[in-house]
């Protein structure tokens, strides 16, 4: 390996979160911090809460953006909605799913779980039968991540949000689109969704440390109620005209000078173009690992195509073939990184992120670059990755 630091060129940027970081969001960020009271950081944090609201699709929810990661986001849900002792459903989608169950549960509420199978979205139905099953109403909201960035599986929340309609039941709609927010359509309030959570460092193309919550008029009557001790998190504190109150301090004004920009970019290229886009790179990347796999080595993780996310595609690879080791020369060697897999997918997969600041020459680039490795490495693959690649660019 070379350990010359310096390296010529780029090297792109493939995992799912953080993602690349536009030239623009990164000169918005390069600026001196402004004096508090300085009117301009007051349109800066408008400029971002405004942009989110459009960006969600809402018209009321009220917008809390934190100095947090996804973590931060989720405690904030956590601790706002949910009593001591208290009851959620956490719809299973994998690694994501788990992990925001056992936050919750490290803050004194009680968990039920849907089971997950490998592969698939959310088991709509199950959600169904477990709220019907709730007679008591105990309840208080149904959690689900949108997209599972470690399954590289989109869920329906179309259906889901039915499947609470057919059960009768009054559990709030909270979802996590921290990996789907400017890759998957998302409408807040169409979806009948109370609350959603993000972060900064995937679709909206920002570095990581924004994290941030969407809360209707319901779920706030539910954190008015909530005696959970809470103060930096407390959604009511934050429901203020002063910055510093706002933030619970001093506000994040760099990053959020990089969202406001991020924002400003989507919407200047237009959300539904942003959104065929993801469509096309995502649909590049399946042509190369379809005629990758037929070669018997390679597999795709999501069982469900239409179920494949516009975010991340996940690859299952098989007996005999290490996936870390094939990304460290993606990485090292052909200056391409490419993610990895989490928790009980660590070593069984490897995860290729085609969201935010991402065009062709990008994703060739990085397919290219996976190819290569997997040549170096002996990783049996079909060969005209690429060309299918090409192919499906060329059809748009
Ligand atoms: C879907 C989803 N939710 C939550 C998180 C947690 O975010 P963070 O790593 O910023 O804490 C992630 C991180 O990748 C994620 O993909």
């Amino acid at each position: 390996m070379n350990s010359n630091p310096r390296i010529p060129g780029h090297r792109l940027l493939h995992s799912p979160g953080p993602s690349h970081v536009p030239d623009e969001v990164i000169h918005a960020m390069s600026r001196q911090p402004m004096d508090m009271a300085d009117p301009r950081l007051a349109q800066v944090i408008e400029a971002c809460e405004m942009g989110l609201r459009r960006l969600l699709q809402t018209e009321n929810s009220d917008v809390f953006i934190y100095a947090a990661n996804g973590h931060g986001a989720w405690e904030a849900v956590n601790v706002n909605l949910l009593g001591p002792g208290q009851t959620v459903l956490v719809a299973g989608t994998g690694h994501f799913s788990e992990s925001w169950a056992v936050q919750v549960e490290a803050t004194g509420a009680r968990v039920m779980r849907t089971p997950w199978a490998e592969g698939y979205p959310i088991d709509a139905n199950a959600v169904e039968q477990v709220l019907r099953a709730d007679t008591q109403k105990e309840i208080v909201a149904v959690f689900a991540v949108h997209t599972d960035t470690a399954s590289g599986v989109t869920s329906d929340l179309r259906s889901l949000r039915a499947a609470m309609d057919a059960a009768d039941h009054p559990a709030l709609f909270v979802v996590d689109v921290v990996a789907s927010l400017g890759a998957a359509p998302f409408a807040m309030d169409e979806l009948g969704v109370n609350v959603v959570l993000g972060a900064s460092q995937k679709g909206l193309m920002c570095p990581p440390g924004l994290g941030f919550a969407a809360v209707d008029a319901r779920a706030m009557t539910i954190c008015d109620r909530n005696p959970t001790p809470r103060f930096y998190w407390d959604w009511r504190l934050r429901k203020s005209e002063l910055s510093y109150r706002k933030f619970c301090g001093t506000p994040p004004q760099n990053l959020l000078r990089g969202l406001e920009a991020a924002l400003a970019l989507i919407f200047e290229e237009g959300l539904d173009n942003v959104l065929a886009r993801h469509d096309l790179m995502a649909r590049t990347v399946r042509a190369a690992v379809q005629s990758w796999s037929e070669a018997g080595a390679l597999h795709f993780f999501g069982r469900v195509p239409e179920s494949r996310s516009s975010s991340v595609t996940t690859i299952l690879v098989g007996a005999g073939v290490d996936p870390e080791a094939m990304r460290t020369v993606a990485r090292e060697r052909f200056q391409a990184s490419v993610a990895g897999g989490l928790g009980p997918l660590a070593g069984r997969v490897f995860r290729i992120g085609h969201l935010g600041d991402m065009n062709a020459a990008m994703i060739l680039g990085c397919l290219g670059a996976v190819q290569a490795a997997m040549t170096v490495q002996g990783i049996p693959h079909g060969r005209d990755g690429l060309q299918k690649a090409i192919a499906c660019l060329s059809a748009g």
